[in-house]
This record gives C-alpha cells, sequence and structure tokens, in this order.
C-alpha cells in the first residue's frame, strides 16, 4: 500500500535523540510512504514514489500529518476497582503517601486486583488499550504491580502476555512486585524486599521461560523508589538481583522524594528511570553521561494537582535522552492518550511540540529498548503510523482534549478512529 500525499511526514529518523538535539522531526513535505508485509519498504516525497509504484493500492494521505504511531513507555495499565473517593479525599487535603500509609492508595487497588479473576483483569484492561490505541499509541508499556502476591502477579503476567499476542497493540512487559510492602509485611519492608529478590524474582525468571512466547524478551524489573515504599538500599537490593537473573531493569524515582533512585538507575545500567521531579543536578550530570532514558510523567503532578514538574531544561542543557509516559494508572493519573501528555509537557516543562513529539516515539521507543523496531518511519521498521485530522505538527500540544488521530496503522493494518457524529471531513 502506498499512502501518498501526506501535507507533512514527519520520519524522526535517525535514532534517539539527546539533549538539546531533541526536536529533529525529519519532515517530507508532501509525503509518501511504501508499505509491504507489515512493514515500511521506501519513504519519500509523494511525486517520486508515485512514480516508482505505479501499480501500487493507495491511501490519500493529504490534508495529514503521518507520524509514527506514538510509544508510551510507562503504564500501570493493569489493575481492578477505582480510587475515585481518594482522588475527593486528596482534593481535600490528604497527601497521597499519607493515604497509603492509612492502607489506601496502591494497597487498595491491590485489596481489588486481588479479588479479579483473570478475565475480568483482561476484559478491563482491553478496554483501555482500546481507547489507548484509538488516540494514536501503537506500542505500550505495561506494568504488574497490584498483586505484591505471587499468584497475583503471575495472573497479571499472563493476562498481559495474552493481551499482547492479541493485539493489535504491542505491550512491552514490567514486573513490578516491588511497588509497595505487601500488608502480608505491614511494618516488615526489609522482610518484603527479601521476599521479592528471594522468592518471587527465581519464580518470575522460571514461569517467564516457560510461559513467553520467544519473540517477547524478558520483561522489565521496576521497583519504587520512594519514602514509604523501597528505601535507596532496598531498591538496590531488588533491582541488582533482577540484574544477575537477566532482566533489563527500571526505576521510580524521585516522584516525591529523591533517595537516589535516578543514580542508581544510571550505576546499574537500567534502560531508564522515571518520574523525576525532585531529581538534583548531579543526578542529571549521571544520566547526561549514560545510556539511561529520562522518563517524564507530567500526568502525575498534574493529576495530583501538584506544582512541580521534571526540570526538562536542566535535563535538556546537560545532554539527557529525555522521553515522555502516561503513568496510566488508578490512582494518580488515569490518563490513557500521549496527546495529553504533549499538551501537558508544553506547557509544564515548555517543550515544543517538536521536542515533545520525539520524546513520544524514537525517545520513548528507546525507553523501553524498542527503538530496532518502532518509534520512527524509516526502511525496514514496523509500519506503525498515524495519520492526524491535521495538517501541521504544531496542533499536537498546541490542542488538547480532541483526539487529533484520525486513522491508526499498526503493522501495516489501517484502522480508522471514530472522530465522531458530527465530523464532516
Ligand atoms: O507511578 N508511584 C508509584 N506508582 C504509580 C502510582 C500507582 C498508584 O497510585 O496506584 C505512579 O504514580
Ligand atoms: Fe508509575
Amino acid at each position: 500500500m502506498l499512502i501518498h500525499s501526506a501535507t507533512q511526514l514527519l520520519t524522526i529518523a535517525g535514532g534517539p535523540q539527546r539533549g538539546r538535539d531533541l526536536g529533529e522531526l525529519g519532515i517530507i513535505e508532501n509525503g509518501a510512504l511504501l508499505i509491504r508485509e507489515e512493514k515500511i519498504y521506501d519513504i519519500g516525497t509523494t511525486q517520486a514514489l508515485r512514480k516508482k509504484y505505479p501499480e501500487e493500492p493507495t491511501l490519500d494521505a493529504s490534508g495529514s500529518v503521518l507520524m509514527p504511531g506514538f510509544v508510551d513507555p510507562h503504564t500501570h495499565l493493569i489493575w481492578g476497582g477505582d480510587r475515585a473517593k481518594e482522588f475527593e479525599m486528596r482534593l481535600e487535603g490528604t497527601h497521597y503517601l499519607d493515604i497509603l500509609k492509612a492502607g489506601g492508595g496502591i494497597l487498595s487497588t491491590l485489596r481489588d486486583t486481588r479479588k479479579a479473576s483473570l478475565e475480568m483483569l483482561l476484559t478491563q484492561t482491553r478496554s483501555r488499550l482500546r481507547r489507548t490505541f484509538s488516540t494514536g499509541t501503537t506500542t505500550i508499556e505495561v506494568k504488574t504491580g497490584y498483586g505484591l502476591q505471587t499468584a497475583t502477579e503471575l495472573r497479571m503476567l499472563k493476562a498481559l502476555l495474552t493481551l499482547d499476542r492479541q493485539g493489535p497493540l504491542d505491550i512491552a512487559i514490567t514486573f513490578l512486585g516491588a511497588h509497595a510492602i505487601a500488608p502480608e509485611f505491614k511494618g516488615d519492608p526489609q522482610g518484603y524486599t527479601d521476599h521479592v529478590t528471594e522468592i518471587m524474582l527465581p519464580i518470575v525468571s522460571d514461569w517467564w521461560g516457560t510461559h513467553a512466547p520467544r519473540h517477547q524478551n524478558k520483561p522489565f524489573v521496576d521497583v519504587f523508589c520512594e519514602t514509604g515504599a523501597f528505601d535507596l538500599a532496598q531498591s538496590r537490593q531488588v533491582l541488582e538481583k533482577a540484574k544477575e537473573l537477566g532482566f533489563p531493569l527500571k526505576i521510580h524515582a524521585d516522584e516525591f522524594d529523591n533517595l537516589g533512585g535516578a543514580s542508581l538507575a544510571v550505576e546499574l545500567g537500567a534502560a531508564s528511570a522515571d518520574h523525576l521531579v525532585v531529581t538534583f543536578d548531579e543526578d542529571i550530570e549521571k544520566l547526561a553521561n549514560s545510556e539511561t532514558v529520562a522518563v517524564s510523567l507530567p500526568c502525575t503532578p498534574f493529576g495530583l494537582a501538584h506544582c512541580d514538574y521534571t526540570p526538562a531544561q536542566k535535563m535538556l542543557d546537560a545532554g539527557v535522552i529525555l522521553a515522555l509516559a502516561t503513568d496510566c494508572n488508578p490512582g494518580t493519573a488515569w490518563n490513557e492518550s500521549m496527546q495529553f501528555v504533549l499538551a501537558l509537557a508544553c506547557r509544564s516543562m515548555k517543550l515544543t511540540p517538536a521536542q515533545a513529539i520525539v520524546a513520544s516515539t524514537i525517545n520513548s521507543a528507546y525507553a523501553i529498548r524498542r527503538d530496532d523496531r518502532v518509534g520512527s518511519l524509516e526502511i525496514g521498521k514496523e509500519a506503525d503510523m498515524l495519520l492526524l485530522t491535521v495538517p501541521d505538527y504544531r496542533q499536537l500540544g498546541y490542542r488538547f482534549g480532541t483526539n487529533l488521530v484520525k486513522k491508526v496503522i499498526k503493522r501495516g493494518q489501517v484502522y480508522s478512529v471514530d472522530i465522531g457524529y458530527y465530523q464532516t471531513a
């Protein structure tokens, strides 16, 4: 299939973009792209490609931006129940970490998730994935972490493998057994850390070997390095053991307190360090001299009605590889759309639309180490792309609350997004 006449074709070619290099879109005006066997086969101007492939069935993209599908590299998309009541409590003045301390927060979702059957988890997560897909995300990372006991964590992993197999979204899976201290270990964080390290990680490693299809790499292992969750030594213990077992690593760091998690991520060669709100200059310096991607989650402070966001400008000055994600979860940020993340990133961190787009495509693909397959429109890559309802990429970020995606193309398959009854064009 030849997609032609795209007003702006954003290739975002050339790999992840570091520091002030962020924002190179590689625009081809009046662009065209040829898809064969689920992959990008050729790319160029409409004039050149029409001449080269005169017989090819066509898709007219005039009036549209054609760009890579969004890659959302940090979500907690699988859970049971909801936390609307806690949202109200927070608005009335109770802090997120105090709710967790009192047995709510992550632990409240944990109770609902433990009760949920595999079927329930599949049904609820599938509808979230559908909304995600229709807003332009074609690859997504999803974490476990609302079981905090082996049986439920494995049920979540099983559900995620099933959803990945069913598609159309590709799912990069993360094991987050160290998301909070399990209620069975209340008052004994070290006991639970030892349990994760000595019991759960080896079980997950073996289980994955027998249950995951060959194309699925080993899942990431993540830890919530935070006051009231896992301290720096405990986070190190979990991640070092995971590394020993051959898992790639991620970390939740500096969301509320800086315990040194970002520097730990760099030291251990983690693929990414995520949140990074109260990150110090010395951590930024280390990130800048590493391949660890800084994943900023602006929906989280927004969702919590907090005022502090990732110091993105400092990070760009230092030379950090910056990416964006939704953090979609029932507690702090139930938002499925990367388009809203872009809009927020432009305002809260002063990213330009071009920078926010790159941070949500090739850089976020790098945060889950899939930049060789997705995140840009280059020959040989998966044919994962979006046709927008608008002709200029700057409409992303500028506009918010409306879905600007008209068609999602996943591995060469075209999906039309219902843009509403009143839309005539
Ligand atoms: O990334 N901070 C830890 N985990 C999630 C929130 C999870 C929850 O509140 O359910 C986050 O914000
Ligand atoms: Fe998170």
